[in-house]
């Protein structure tokens, strides 16, 4: 789809973070939208400022756990455009901490939310896609659907499951080469998202980043849309994080524990906290959150990512070569 003028797109979560700064870019590339996400007024916000840029854009609260409100989200698209080109099934959340000490409701809702919200987008959308022989649906995942995130294991089988069900579906739909099954998956990015979160490590959460900016992640989900492809990283930890675990599994999951249990244990206590998981909170309704951010992407953090990459190999080499002679 090399040109987005007037296509039909559904965006949700875009009352704030990435899926904001996506419909933004969207419509600033001359889509139609239509925009999903729980909170009316920040969601209304994000359609006024995308008619202010010329779009065309309407605002569908809706809750993507609820596969009912998903179809009735893919219905308004239709009622109000006849169509849909674009499905950018961008909703999630999670919980940090422990596995054992967060609440199983909540570990619930985070799948229901990522996963079974993608499900839902997909079952909604697809009718209509297989009528018309074309469509783009994105999944977001992250790079947690590509490497282990510790401390938040409910997160990471959600985005391991959106990547499975994504590929797998992508092989159902090859007799129609016009519809294309897409995954995102940035490293961190700068939303807040990261508050959005449920925290029950006990700990306050601040990592040090790189962070990427939402925009940022926001343009590449618009070039690939204009050119589909199966899988896209969006900043170098990602493609990082794709490589280590693909060749070093198991010390790249020894690595990011370490890594994680440190900065845990660094980090300032801090109260227990269920986010936004399962019930919305007023904060956090712009792009970013306001942390600095990572423009770089020249070869020096290249060079380091290839060099941190080249350790690992080398590391697992050797701890392979240590097991067999113990
Ligand atoms: N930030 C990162 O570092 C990062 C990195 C990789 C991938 N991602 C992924 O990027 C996506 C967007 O996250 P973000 O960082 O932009 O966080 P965010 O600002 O919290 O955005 C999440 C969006 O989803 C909506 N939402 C949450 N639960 C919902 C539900 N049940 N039904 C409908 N909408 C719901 C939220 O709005 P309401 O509260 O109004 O519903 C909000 O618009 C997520 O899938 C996340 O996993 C983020």
């Amino acid at each position: 789809m090399p040109s987005l003028q007037n296509a039909v797109t559904v965006i949700t979560g875009a009352s704030s973070g990435i899926g904001k700064a996506s419909a933004l870019a969207f419509a600033r590339a001359g889509a139609r939208l239509v925009l999903a996400a729980r909170r009316a007024e920040p969601l209304e916000e994000t359609a006024r400022e995308c008619r202010q840029l010329g779009a065309e854009a309407i605002a569908v609260v809706t809750d993507v756990t609820d596969e009912v409100a998903v179809q009735a989200l893919a219905q308004a698209a239709i009622e109000a455009h006849g169509r849909i080109d674009v499905w950018f099934n961008n909703v999630g959340t999670g919980v940090v901490g422990p596995y054992w000490e967060a609440l199983l409701d909540l570990q619930k809702r985070v799948v229901e939310t990522n996963l079974m919200g993608t499900l839902h987008g997909a079952h909604a959308v697809l009718p209509h896609f297989l009528r018309e022989r074309r469509g783009v649906l994105v999944n977001m995942v992250s790079m947690g659907g590509w490497s282990p995130t510790p401390f938040a294991a409910t997160y990471a089988a959600s985005k391991y499951g959106i990547r499975g069900f994504s590929a797998s579906l992508r092989q159902e739909l090859t007799g129609y080469p016009d519809i294309h099954v897409c995954g995102v998956f940035p490293a961190l990015v700068d939303t807040p998202g990261l508050a959005h979160g449920a925290n029950f490590s006990g700990r306050a959460i601040d990592p040090p980043g790189p962070f990427l900016t939402p925009e940022h992640v926001a343009e590449v989900v618009v070039g690939l849309v204009r050119r589909p492809r199966a899988e896209v990283a969006v900043g170098l930890p990602a493609t990082a994080a794709r490589i280590a675990y693909g060749i070093a599994p198991v010390l790249t999951e020894r690595g990011v524990g370490a890594a994680m249990r440190a900065a845990l244990r660094r980090a300032r206590p801090d109260t227990r906290s269920e986010g936004a998981v399962a019930r919305t909170v007023p904060t956090g309704t712009g792009t970013r959150s306001g942390k600095p951010v990572w423009h770089v992407r020249g070869p020096s953090l290249g060079g380091v990512a290839l060099g941190g990459l080249g350790l690992l190999v080398g590391a697992e080499l050797l701890a392979g070569v240590l097991t067999r002679r113990g």
